[in-house]
């Protein structure tokens, strides 16, 4: 089976984790502040602040914003549910915008539509590795006095019109197993302000600045240093990685032809953390899912059900109709993609997709 996603773990990977092992210094220590340099140097901002996942990254983004219960907060319903439960933690109201049907991001022409007297902040969802569209975002948010949280746990290294992803607003990255550089769990806050900075690192060790003197309430976030250190082994893969993954898709689009193959707009620096496909027309996508990992290829669904379909969601803010997400949720397959796949697995991949 060619799988849908594959972390490398190399000898530098291994090294890395073994040395923290041997140094008996295991938690914030000299990787996890290294690891935000590298990740503030990738991202163009002034400070980094190492988390224990993406979830923690936007959680603590958004509370040191100070966004809380009254407050809404306008995102996607297409993405992982992390981005809407991060909202729901600091008990402001996630509000959903229907999206784009070609780049599955947030729609920018329906944003201000969802405006009201609460809105005080917009999640843009940089799903797949594919930035929102920024500048119409950063127009809105500038009118009406928004906050820009990115979340970028998909999208390490993207960029859009040469800025890097995570540096329009606060930016929100994971180092989750599978994500393009990962650290087998973890997540990082990038911004140039530096009072959310200080807020963040406060947050994710319960208000802490002078050892057991405690400033304000906080909680246990951290990064441990053997994950910073498989972190950054990866960090100096980053470049390789998506330029693997950038011709990886550039075959898939140039060869695949039974369904609708992404396209990537001028301006947009797409790092692929997924290559998506729609099975569009009302076709039998679960059957297609089915040929084609018989065929011994791995795919996945990035989302089944929007959020505002879930249930606890729906229960909580009422049912809604977002008729391009709920159509998405029913095209999409994404197929492999990741630096790992050979020439052999590619072509494959081609003249199965194209079978369908
Ligand atoms: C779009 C999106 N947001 C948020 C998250 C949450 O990241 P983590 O799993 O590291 O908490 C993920 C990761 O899966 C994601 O893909």
């Amino acid at each position: 089976m060619i799988p849908l996603s594959k972390p490398f773990i190399g000898e530098a990977e291994k090294a890395a984790v073994l040395e923290v092992l041997e140094s008996g210094m295991l938690v914030q220590g000299p990787r996890v502040a290294k690891l935000e340099e590298r990740f503030a140097q990738v991202c163009e901002v002034k400070h980094a602040v190492a988390v224990s996942s993406g979830t923690a990254a936007l959680h603590l983004a958004l509370l040191a914003h100070g966004l809380g219960p009254g407050d809404e907060v306008i995102t996607s319903p297409f993405t992982f549910v992390a981005s809407v439960n991060s909202i729901l933690l600091t008990g402001a109201r996630p509000v959903f915008v229907d999206i784009d049907e070609e780049t599955f991001n947030l729609n920018s022409a329906l944003v201000e539509r969802a405006l009201t007297p609460q809105t005080r902040a917009i999640l843009p969802v940089h799903l797949y590795g594919y930035m929102c569209d920024m500048e119409a975002l950063q127009a809105i948010a500038d009118k009406h006095g928004l906050t820009i949280v990115e979340d970028a746990c998909q999208a390490i290294g993207a960029t859009y019109r040469g800025q890097a992803a995570g540096s329009f607003g606060t930016g929100a990255f994971s180092l989750y197993a599978t994500k393009n550089v990962m650290a087998g769990e973890g997540g990082m806050i990038t911004t140039n302000d530096d009072t959310i900075a200080e807020q963040c690192r406060l947050l994710r060790n319960h208000g802490m600045k002078r050892r057991y003197y405690h400033e304000q309430l906080g909680y246990n976030l951290r990064l441990s240093d053997l994950h910073a250190a498989l972190g950054l082994a990866q960090m100096d893969r980053l470049a390789g990685f998506t330029e693997a993954r950038r011709a990886n898709a550039a075959y898939l689009n140039a060869g695949i032809e039974s369904v609708v193959t992404p396209k990537v707009k001028e301006g947009y620096g797409h790092v692929w953390h997924q290559y998506t496909v729609r099975v569009d027309g009302g076709r039998d996508r679960d059957g297609a899912v089915r040929q084609l990992n018989d065929a011994g290829i791995g795919t996945g669904i990035f989302y089944p059900v929007p959020a505002h379909q879930q249930e606890y969601l729906r229960q909580k803010l009422g049912p809604m109709s977002l008729p391009v997400a709920e159509r998405l949720a029913r095209e999409v397959i994404s197929l492999p993609v990741h630096p790992q796949l050979t020439r052999a697995d590619l072509e494959h991949i081609v003249a199965e997709v194209n079978k369908l």
